[in-house]
């Protein structure tokens, strides 16, 4: 059996403890994480990527993946003032429904019977181009811009060589 086209899955982590940090920096291609702010997501991304280098890994080698919720405004103010209306506003189910919308060019999700499968004709925002359906890699390794592992039995192979 040949090889996969991306050699291995891609290693995802998810974790913010010290012993989550060093299981993501030893093993982990694309690591999650939230960023509460830009400081924040360097402070962690420098902290991951020094863990790795110090294991001998490339950090280049490692996608770091912030989760952000972006607020816009027309001044900074504005943003914050809409970040702190939107955090300290009451939180009804309705608005939360209305909220899931969002990026989906609004659509109205609170037309729908919440107990009920949810509708097909619902997924045309699919075809409204939405959603991506093409992308410049055929894997999700090649679209992370991480590289093929290289096979462990060429590897075994070429230091076996090097001792001759
Ligand atoms: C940014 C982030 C994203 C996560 N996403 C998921 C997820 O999608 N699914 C899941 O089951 N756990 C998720 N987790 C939970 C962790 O994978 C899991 O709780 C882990 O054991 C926590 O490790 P830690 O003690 O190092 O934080 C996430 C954790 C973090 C910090």
């Amino acid at each position: 059996m040949s090889r996969s086209p991306q050699g291995q899955p891609v290693i995802f982590q998810a974790g913010d403890s010290d012993q989550g940090r060093d299981l993501g920096a030893t093993i982990g291609e694309g690591i999650f994480t939230h960023a509460a702010s830009i400081a924040q997501g360097q402070a962690f991304c420098n902290d991951l990527k020094g863990r790795a280098a110090a294991k001998g890994r490339d950090p280049d080698e490692i996608v770091i993946m912030p989760g952000v919720t972006v607020y816009v405004g027309d001044t900074d103010a504005e943003a914050r003032e809409i970040e702190r209306d939107l955090q300290t506003r009451d939180r009804d189910f309705g608005r939360a429904l209305a909220e899931l919308g969002r990026p989906f060019a609004w659509h109205d999700f609170r037309q729908y019977d919440l107990d009920a499968p949810f509708p097909q004709e619902a997924l045309v925002f699919a075809e409204r181009g939405l959603v991506r359906t093409r992308y410049a890699s055929t894997t999700l390794r090649g679209n992370l811009g991480l590289p093929v592992p290289e096979n462990r039995y060429t590897k075994a192979r070429k230091s076996a060589l090097l001792r001759l």
